[in-house]
C-alpha cells in the first residue's frame, strides 16, 4: 500500500546542495532529504579539485567576478556572479564549521595553522581553489552527511526515487516517490519543496558523472511547468582517464594548475597553439582543441605529464588519482596519462532567481540541476560546489521567511498502478538507453552542425514516444524513470543548441563559427517549446 509523508520542507538530493539547504534550516522545520542511491552517491562526493573561493590577500572579488564572465563567454549574469563570489568566503568559514578538512599550506614541510593551501585551474588568474587533496568532495560530502544525521528534525530516505511533482492550485506541494525497496510510489507532501538533483551529463556516452546524473529534477521541474534555460552548455571536461577496460574517471584539472602539460602520442605539447594561456586555458577551449587533435591524428587520446614533478608531491596532492592510475598499471610519476574529453557539467537547467525560487509557488531549485546565471556559456572551473552552498543558504533563508505564509497542504491522491503491469521488456529500456547516449556522444558532442541536430532531435523525439507508451503501461522503476527523464532532458539541450544561431563557449557549432554581438540566453517555456511539459 502507497504511503504518504507529511513535511515541512522536501529536500530531493543529498549532495552539496541539497544537505546544505537542511543543515541551513531552523532546526523547528521536519525536514525530508531524499536520495535515490545512497546518500554519497551523486555528483558531489567524486569532485576532485576544490571550490573557488577569494581567500588569499593578493585576491580579489572584481577578479573572480571577471574570470567567472571570461570564461562563460559574455552570457554570465553579472548580478548573480557578485552575489557567488561576494558570499564565498562565508562558505568557506561555513563548511570550516561544520568540520571539513581543507589542506592547510606545506611549504616547508609543516602546515601553517589555518592558512589554507590553494590551487589553481583553468580561467582563473589566481590560486584561489580551496582543496582537501584531490578528493574535496568527498570531505565535503561526509562531513555534511554525518551533520544531517546526527541533526534530529532532518530524516533522510535513501533508495527513494522522485517521480514527479505535485502541483496543486499552482502550488508546489509535494512529490511522488518510489521507495525501491518496497517497490511502491508513496505520496510526500511539504509546504516547500527543493529539486537538488543535480545535472544530466549521463546524456552522454562518455561521462565523468556517476550513474543517477540523468537530470531528473530539470524533467520534473519542466514538465511541472518551470521554463528550462541553457541546456546546450554541456561542460566537457578536457581531461578523463583513457583505458578501455576503466569507467570514465577524472583526472582533475588541478594536475594542469600544478604545471601538468598535455602531449601528443608523439610528445609534442600543443594547447600554446591554441590559446596563450596553454593548458590553463577555460575548459571549452581546452576540450575543443584535444578533440581537434584527436580527429586530426586518429587518435584515441592525447597525454597528460606531471612526471617532473617529486613522486611525494603526487602522493601529497593527487592520492586519488595515482591510485586509480596504478590499479591501471600507470604510474604517474614517471610516464603521461593518457586523457580524453568527457561529459561532466550541465551548465544550464531550471531558471531560478537568488533565492532558488522556480517559476512554480513552493518549488525551489539549487545546485547542478538549476540554471543560476553564474555559468553563462561555460562554467568555470571549481565554481559549481561554492555555488551549491551559496545559493543552498539564500534558499534556507527565503524558505524560512516564507513558510508561515505558505498554503496548508491539501490532502492529494495517492499514486494510481491498478491499471498497469510488470515490464516484461527491459531489454528495451536498456537498448534505448544505450541509443540515446550514442546519439548524443555523435550528434551532440563538442562540434555540432544543424544537420547532426536535426538528426539526434528526430531519434530523441521517436524514444520519447516509446517510452510514453511504456510509461503508461508498466510500474515504475529507476531505470524507466530515468530514461524518461533523460530522453526529456537530451531534446530540451537539443531545443537550445538549434535556438543558438552562434558559436558561445561550450556551444560550436560548424554551420554558426562566429559569435554574435549580443548575448542572449536560451530560454524554453511551455510557450515555445515543441515539447509538451506533461507527457
Ligand atoms: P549531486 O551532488 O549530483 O547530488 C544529486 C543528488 O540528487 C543525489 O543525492 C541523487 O541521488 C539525488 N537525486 C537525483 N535524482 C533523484 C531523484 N529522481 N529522486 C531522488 N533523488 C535524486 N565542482 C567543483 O566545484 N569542484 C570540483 O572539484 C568538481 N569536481 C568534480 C569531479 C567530478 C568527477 C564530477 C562528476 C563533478 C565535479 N564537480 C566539481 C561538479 C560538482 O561536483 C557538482 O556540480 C556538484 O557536486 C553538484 O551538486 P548537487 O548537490 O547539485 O548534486
Ligand atoms: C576538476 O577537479 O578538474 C573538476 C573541477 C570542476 O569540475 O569544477
Amino acid at each position: 500500500m502507497p504511503q504518504r509523508f507529511e513535511h515541512d520542507v522536501l529536500i530531493i538530493g543529498s549532495g552539496a546542495a541539497g544537505l546544505s539547504l537542511a543543515l541551513h534550516l531552523p532546526d523547528h522545520y521536519r525536514i525530508a532529504v531524499l536520495t535515490k542511491a545512497n546518500v554519497n552517491e551523486g555528483s558531489t562526493y567524486w569532485a576532485q579539485g576544490g571550490m573557488a573561493a577569494v581567500l588569499h590577500n593578493r585576491d580579489t572579488v572584481d577578479s573572480h567576478v571577471e574570470d567567472t564572465i571570461r570564461a562563460g563567454a559574455g552570457l554570465c549574469r553579472r548580478e548573480a556572479v557578485e552575489f557567488t563570489v561576494r558570499n564565498s568566503r562565508r562558505c568557506v568559514e561555513w563548511l570550516v564549521e561544520q568540520g571539513v578538512d581543507f589542506d592547510l599550506r606545506d611549504d616547508a614541510g609543516v602546515p601553517k595553522e589555518r592558512e589554507f593551501h590553494l590551487t589553481m585551474e583553468g580561467g582563473h588568474s589566481h590560486r584561489r581553489i580551496i582543496h582537501s587533496a584531490d578528493r574535496t568532495g568527498r570531505a565535503i560530502s561526509e562531513v555534511l552527511t554525518e551533520r544531517a544525521q546526527q541533526s534530529a528534525n532532518i530524516e533522510m530516505f535513501t533508495h527513494r526515487v522522485a517521480v514527479d511533482l505535485v502541483v496543486h492550485n499552482g502550488h508546489c506541494s509535494g512529490a511522488y516517490i518510489l521507495d525501491e525497496k518496497h517497490e511502491r510510489v508513496d505520496l510526500f507532501q511539504a509546504r516547500a519543496v527543493v529539486i537538488a538533483t543535480g545535472g544530466a551529463s549521463k546524456a552522454y556516452l562518455y561521462t565523468s558523472n556517476p550513474d543517477g546524473a540523468s537530470g531528473d529534477g530539470i524533467a520534473m521541474a519542466w514538465r511541472a511547468g518551470c521554463r528550462v534555460a541553457n541546456l546546450e552548455f554541456n561542460q566537457f571536461h578536457p581531461t578523463c582517464l583513457y583505458h578501455p577496460k576503466a569507467k570514465s574517471f577524472l583526472v582533475t584539472e588541478a594536475v594542469r594548475g600544478e604545471g601538468g602539460k598535455l602531449l601528443l602520442p608523439d610528445g609534442t605539447a600543443f594547447m600554446q597553439h591554441f590559446d596563450d594561456r596553454g593548458e590553463l586555458a577555460p575548459r571549452d577551449i581546452v576540450a575543443r582543441a584535444i578533440d581537434h587533435e584527436m580527429k586530426r591524428l586518429g587518435a584515441d587520446c592525447v597525454f597528460l605529464d606531471i612526471s617532473h614533478k617529486p613522486r611525494a608531491f603526487l602522493e601529497s596532492h593527487f592520492p586519488t588519482i595515482m591510485e586509480r592510475c596504478s590499479q591501471l598499471g600507470i604510474d604517474m610519476a614517471t610516464e603521461p596519462i593518457p586523457v580524453v574529453p568527457a561529459a561532466h557539467y550541465t551548465c544550464g537547467g531550471i531558471v531560478v532567481d537568488t533565492h532558488g525560487r522556480t517559476d512554480v509557488k513552493g518549488l525551489y531549485a539549487i545546485g547542478e540541476s538549476s540554471c543560476t546565471g553564474l555559468h553563462g556559456a561555460n562554467r568555470m572551473a571549481s565554481n559549481s560546489l561554492l555555488e551549491c552552498i551559496v545559493y543552498a543558504e539564500s534558499a534556507a533563508k527565503h524558505i524560512d521567511t516564507t513558510l508561515a505564509d505558505a498554503p496548508t497542504l491539501t490532502e492529494m491522491p495517492v499514486w494510481d498502478e491498478s491499471q498497469v503491469t510488470d515490464s516484461d521488456e527491459d531489454v528495451v529500456i536498456s537498448h534505448n538507453w544505450d541509443e540515446l547516449r550514442r546519439f548524443m556522444w555523435d550528434y551532440v558532442g563538442i562540434v555540432r552542425t544543424n544537420k547532426r541536430l536535426q538528426r539526434a532531435q528526430h531519434r530523441a523525439q521517436l524514444l520519447q514516444a516509446e517510452i510514453a507508451e511504456y510509461y503508461s503501461n508498466y510500474k515504475v522503476s529507476n531505470d524507466l524513470l530515468e530514461l524518461r527523464n533523460l530522453a526529456m532532458v537530451a531534446e530540451l539541450m537539443i531545443q537550445c543548441a538549434l535556438q543558438r544561431k552562434e558559436s558561445r563557449g561550450l556551444h560550436f557549432t560548424l554551420d554558426y563559427p562566429d559569435l554574435l554581438d549580443e548575448a542572449n540566453d536560451t530560454i524554453l517555456t511551455p510557450e515555445n517549446s515543441t515539447l509538451q511539459t506533461a507527457d
